[in-house]
């Protein structure tokens, strides 16, 4: 069985940054809380907790120290309230993101209604929205798109994990919707790369394996994506959730990761596989009928 990691599988620059600014905020002597977990992966954010860096939901929960804002980015109302505490912030909101979250809050100055397209319940489309006066509309897809009435100036964001297939359609839905429409691709270069070169292999091997948290939404993002190429996908957390039945006859199978997934893990993975190989051979072997 040959296994073929995926190009680009696995940390993308942003979360490397936050998780580098957060371990340099743990060597300060200053308690340090991540404003909801780092990264969608319960691995790293054990390993961050026992360094003293713990995760909190609301800035309620901290009394001094410091905030660390994670790579998705918070709304401005939160950075001010932050502030507003006395709290020390290191904002480890992913350049790419912030982008997005400027440029929707220009469109919006400009008198633009702003459009993201993304998930409504993640963060990074809640921040997003915040810097708009949470005047922007979400939608997730092109049917809710069709819902929306008529206005005269349009400006499009992105979710930067959105695929780049939903967005547009969206915007083609949208160009009915507004004489004046300006379309910003804020889907940002890592998850454009990722997802092309996922969905490219997924369509060559007989079986994908997605690692990643399952609250991830660029892993479950990279997972249908394979899935739609019509190959079976499995999305997977951690090595030992493979089975041995999902490899059988399967010559090659494809392994890519999203975002949040450190190498570690996909290496474990990797390992894995090769051991179920290994083991199904030897008793393979054992169960050889005898020669007279
Ligand atoms: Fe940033 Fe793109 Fe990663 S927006 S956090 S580099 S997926």
């Amino acid at each position: 069985m040959e296994i073929i990691l995926a190009p680009n599988a696995g940390f993308c620059f942003g979360v490397k940054r936050a998780i580098k600014l957060a371990e340099q905020a743990g060597n300060e002597n200053l308690p340090y809380y991540t404003l909801g977990p780092i990264i969608h992966n319960p691995q790293v954010v054990n390993r961050l907790e026992k360094n003293g860096i713990k995760a909190v939901t609301s800035l309620e929960e901290i009394t001094t120290g410091g905030v660390i804002i994670r790579s998705h980015g918070v709304s401005p109302e939160v950075l001010e309230e932050a502030k507003s505490r006395k709290l020390r912030v290191v904002d480890a909101t992913c350049p790419f993101v912030r982008r997005a979250q400027e440029l929707a809050g220009e469109l919006t100055d400009r008198g633009y209604q702003v459009v993201v397209v993304g998930d409504r319940s993640h963060p990074e489309v809640i921040g997003i929205v915040g810097w708009t006066g949470s005047r922007a509309i979400v939608v997730e897809n092109a049917r809710e798109a069709e819902k929306l009435g008529y206005y005269p100036q349009i400006g499009v964001i992105a979710q930067t994990t959105q695929s780049e297939q939903n967005f547009r359609q969206v915007v083609e839905v949208l160009k009915k919707k507004s004489k004046n429409l300006v379309v910003h691709n804020t889907i940002c270069h890592a998850t454009r790369q990722r997802q092309q070169a996922a969905a490219e292999l997924a369509r060559k091997v007989d079986l994908m394996i997605v690692v990643g948290g399952k609250e991830s939404a660029n892993t479950r993002k990279l997972a249908r994506i394979c899935s739609e190429t019509g190959t079976p996908t499995y999305h997977i957390e951690r090595a030992d959730e493979l089975c041995a039945s999902w490899l059988q006859n399967k010559e090659r199978v494809g392994v890519t990761a999203g975002a949040s997934t450190p190498d570690w893990i996909i290496e474990e993975v990797v390992t894995r596989m090769t051991e179920i190989k290994q083991e199904e051979q030897k008793n393979a072997e054992e169960i050889q009928p005898v020669a007279e």
